[in-house]
């Protein structure tokens, strides 16, 4: 078995799903624990994978820690070993955490967002300064299946929760905004809304090759419409609001991990 599976929901399922799907990891040779036998079995076999009893889970060298943070302290003393590896993308729970609780020093942890269920997540990845190598570039290629992967110093893991855990809800609210803007200007609500979702698709496309401001500059044509709007926009003062929805995010993902909340 290359790797046990603790927590196959939302997110472990996503990154499982990519891992498979990138040819990463053979479904067969993963495994799926929960504490239930029932839904273990049905969580094995919705990706394929074989399912992992409290012993199997026990012995098992390489383990990604996928549950909710609250449930953490119950599942450590079951995983912990000291020569096993894990990757943890448990949010708040910290890499010294993760390391005194499961007794190794072979700790990744990682925070993938939302994108990972449709292969774009941007993961930040921060380890356990005596981490192997080869561990910590297993975690890379496990989150690379499932999008971007970003090396993050410990310290601004609450920052990434802000801008992309918390992100992708900006800019859902900006689409909507959009597809209302449509409405507002005589287009069906369907249709409103499969424009405004293009845009943001096809905008997300160009910044891979280019920077923001160039791709501003490229629409906005000399006393065109683009710039009319941004006109507004400023007025509105739209980047400063964003700007500070990310600092207000990041603030409340220090709060909620410092208690030891899911973000
Ligand atoms: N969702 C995101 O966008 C996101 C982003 C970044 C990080 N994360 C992190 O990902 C983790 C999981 O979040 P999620 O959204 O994927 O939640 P989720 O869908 O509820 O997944 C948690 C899974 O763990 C299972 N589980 C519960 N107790 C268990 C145990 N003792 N042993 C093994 N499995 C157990 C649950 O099974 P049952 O359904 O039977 O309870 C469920 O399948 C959290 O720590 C969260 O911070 C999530």
């Amino acid at each position: 078995m290359k790797l046990a599976l603790v927590g196959a929901g939302k997110m472990g399922g996503a990154v499982l799903a990519g891992a498979v799907r990138a040819g990463l990891l053979d479904a067969a040779d993963v495994g799926v624990y929960h504490p239930d036998p029932g839904r273990r079995a049905a969580l094995a076999a919705r990706f394929g994978a074989t399912p992992l009893d409290d012993d199997g889970v026990h012995h098992a060298d390489r383990v990604l820690v996928a549950v909710k943070p609250q449930s953490f302290e119950s599942v450590a003393p079951l995983i912990a070993q000291r020569h096993a590896s894990y990757v943890s993308l448990m949010a708040g729970v910290t890499t010294a955490t993760l390391s005194k609780r499961l007794g190794s020093r072979k700790v990744v942890r990682a925070m993938p967002n939302l994108g990972a269920a449709v292969g774009a997540s941007a993961t930040a990845l921060a380890w356990h300064p005596e981490t192997p190598a080869d561990d910590r570039d297993f975690a890379r290629r496990l989150f690379q299946a499932v999008g971007t992967v970003h090396d993050v110093p410990e310290s601004l893991f609450d920052a990434y929760t802000g801008l992309a855990g918390s992100g992708p809800a900006f800019a859902a609210v900006v689409a909507e905004a959009l597809a209302d803007g449509g409405v507002r200007v005589g287009f069906g609500r369907d249709v409103a809304r499969d424009l405004a979702r293009q845009v943001l698709l096809a905008t997300a496309r160009l910044l891979e090759t280019k920077h923001p401001a160039e791709l501003k500059d490229e629409v906005a044509s000399p006393g065109g419409t683009a710039i009319a709007g941004i006109r507004t926009l400023e007025r509105h003062r739209v980047r400063f609001a964003l700007m500070d929805a990310i600092e207000e995010a990041s603030d409340r993902a220090r709060v909620l991990s410092r208690d030891g909340e899911d973000v």
